[in-house]
């Protein structure tokens, strides 16, 4: 039998313990990255640099995820998000651990209970789902960082490897100009944050029914970093890249033939690309539906970097992994 001193010694110990557990966080929880919004000017340039850094010299990063796990939690499929998390993880001898969000009990529980769960066995969480909303559920109930894989809203990785690449070919980012052709989505969402960050200028051509997020881009007008336009051919004037992604992101499959309709005229391909400065580079997040938003001949182009940017996506996502863990 217990005696009563040692008891409430007990009890005294594990109130303690429960006080201090409260609102427990590991990591660096407030490095969450849902949106490129949620970097300073001074991070996003830190996060491009480290992602050159980082392609040019691996070797100095191999242990920097050692004993340290990853979760990639996928709702919609994915070949670069998942391969280049995955490989690069492995990489800085981190553990990866994929996850599909329909074989996992996130189908039937409560999103915040799931999420704190899969927080105690790793030490940072990229989360692939259908709503950005999820997203902040997540990043309230985890004890460890979120980085968003894409949502419906965002796609922030996507966005550090397109802004690493202009940088790559460029230099130096300021004053040039950006032509995104196509819907007002994800992708767009995020070149347009990522644009005021790197003091770039963003031209959104667009049909009427798919502009941008109103909120964003009265943001970045205040910036004087966003031009609209419903025509391709007067937004790829005097811009230093063009910028295309799917007519029909992925959730948006119900309204495809509307949306293909929508986006007549909307292709880049080489007609449109007659309009632009010879040395304009060719981009796309992929993946792409060639003879839709892009032609062939614009994908496969001498000013495609294309492959550069899906290739960018490792590099710049093993520095902000380990910059978020706090190992650089
Ligand atoms: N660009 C991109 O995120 O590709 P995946 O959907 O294949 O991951
Ligand atoms: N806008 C696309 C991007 C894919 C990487 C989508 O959300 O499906």
């Amino acid at each position: 039998m217990e005696t009563l001193p040692d008891q409430h010694t007990k009890i005294l110990a594990s109130k303690a313990l429960l006080a201090a557990r409260q609102g427990t966080k590991r990591g660096k929880p407030e490095r969450s990255l849902l949106t490129l919004d949620d970097l300073n000017n001074s991070q996003m340039h830190q996060l491009l640099e480290g992602g050159l850094e980082m392609k040019q010299h691996p070797e100095r990063f191999e242990r920097a995820l050692q004993g340290k796990s990853v979760a990639l939690l996928f709702q919609k499929t994915s070949t670069r998000t998942r391969c280049s998390f995955e490989i690069g993880v492995g990489e800085m001898s981190g553990i990866p651990m994929y996850m599909e969000w329909k074989t996992s009990n996130f189908t039937l529980a409560d999103l915040a209970d799931e999420a704190r769960a899969l927080s105690r066995y790793v030490d940072l969480i990229v989360a692939r789902v259908y709503h950005h909303t999820d997203l902040l559920t997540m990043k309230k109930h985890s004890e460890v960082p979120i980085v968003n894989g894409l949502c419906d809203r965002y796609h922030p990785c996507q966005g550090l490897a397109d802004f690493m690449t202009l940088r790559e070919y460029f230099g130096d980012l300021k004053g040039l100009n950006l032509c995104y052709i196509g819907d007002g989505n994800n992708v767009c969402h995020t070149l347009i944050q990522g644009a005021v960050k790197v003091g770039m200028h963003i031209t959104v051509a667009h049909p009427p029914q798919y502009p941008p997020d109103a909120d964003l881009v009265a943001a970045a007008q205040t910036h004087h970093a966003i031009t609209l336009t419903q025509d391709p051919r007067a937004g790829v004037q005097g811009a230093d890249a063009i910028y295309t992604d799917t007519w029909i992101s992925m959730g948006d499959e119900s309204e495809t033939q509307t949306r293909l309709h929508a986006f007549q005229g909307f292709q880049v391909n080489q007609e449109l690309l007659a309009h632009t400065p010879e040395h304009a580079l060719i981009m796309h997040c992929l993946p792409a539906h060639r003879g839709y938003e892009i032609s062939s001949e614009a994908l496969d182009s001498p000013n495609s970097v294309i492959f550069d940017q899906a290739e960018n996506r490792k590099h710049v996502q093993k520095f902000l992994l380990a910059w978020i863990l706090e190992q650089v």
